[in-house]
């Protein structure tokens, strides 16, 4: 059986953080578009976020993908249903995937989402994650992505404004409160520092894993799964809207390797 091949779309670079829990769990080839040119989508609103991401599914389909799957937080909370509704292949995001490790993860059944401004406001994350029973507090925290974006990972100044979020988070959510959901593609990378911030009782989850494993279910749904042994066949093809040198420097930090075959396109509009 040939390897499937699986679009996956983000905002940037953030999105890599997916690609990479991707790759590690599914040998396929992997087309990823980053719309470098247009991010940050956390600022945008739904419409102009829905029109970026149809064409960029647009775009992927033309590559004769089997799968589709949006790695952007923002893009999933903001048009998942367009995107879906767009597109001739199963598109897989990451807010049910993300909602659905949370609730597998909370005894207290209560929780925090941060994200960008958007992903917040879309309340999307709460919504899926209400639906399973969790009392749910969302905070936007706009100015990681920057941060994440400088490599500030492990910063003085990331810390202290992510100590602000989170200090301000913890005191309006439950008090039992027992995991904080990371609803955005950049703030895997800051798992570590946000880890000093946290109670040590709370989990930290994020979308990657839950997402590649929904990936997986759909892939085998459709007969498309193969199993490791194909695994070095697998390729990568990335596609931005902007510098693609830039794009190569920043993957290194999300991806922990160097990148090849980095072509930039312009979708107009
Ligand atoms: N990819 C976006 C997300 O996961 C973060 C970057 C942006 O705002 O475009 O929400």
């Amino acid at each position: 059986m040939s390897l499937p091949r699986i679009g996956v779309f983000d905002s940037g670079v953030g999105g890599l953080t997916v690609l990479k829990a991707l790759a590690e769990q599914l040998p396929a080839h992997y087309l990823y578009f980053g719309d470098t040119a247009r991010l940050p989508y956390g600022t945008k609103s739904a419409e102009t976020v829905a029109r970026y991401a149809i064409g960029a599914a647009h775009f992927l389909q033309g590559q004769q993908i089997d799968l589709l799957v949006i790695a952007c937080n923002t893009a999933t909370a903001l048009a998942l249903p367009l995107i879906n509704q767009a597109a001739h292949v199963p598109v897989v995001g990451v807010v049910e995937p993300g909602a659905a490790m949370a609730a597998h993860v909370s005894k207290n059944r209560a929780a925090i989402v941060i994200g960008t401004e958007a992903t917040v406001s879309s309340h999307a994350y709460r919504e899926a994650m209400e639906k399973r029973g969790l009392v749910v507090y969302e905070k936007a925290c706009p100015l990681l992505v920057p941060l994440v974006e400088e490599g500030w990972v492990d910063h003085p100044v990331t810390e202290q404004v992510a100590r602000i979020y989170l200090n301000e988070a913890l005191a309006q959510a439950a008090s039992n409160s027992d995991v904080l959901v990371l609803a955005c593609t950049h703030y895997p990378l800051l798992a570590p520092l946000l880890r000093r911030i946290v109670p040590p009782s709370m989990e930290i989850v994020d979308s990657a894993e839950s997402t590649a494993r929904e990936v997986r279910k759909v892939l085998m749904d459709q007969q498309l799964a193969t199993g490791t042994k194909d695994a070095d066949h697998r390729s990568f093809r990335f596609y931005v809207t902007d510098s693609v040198e830039k794009f190569k420097r920043l993957a290194i930090r999300f991806l922990g390797r160097q990148v090849d075959h980095v072509e930039h396109v312009d979708l107009g509009g």
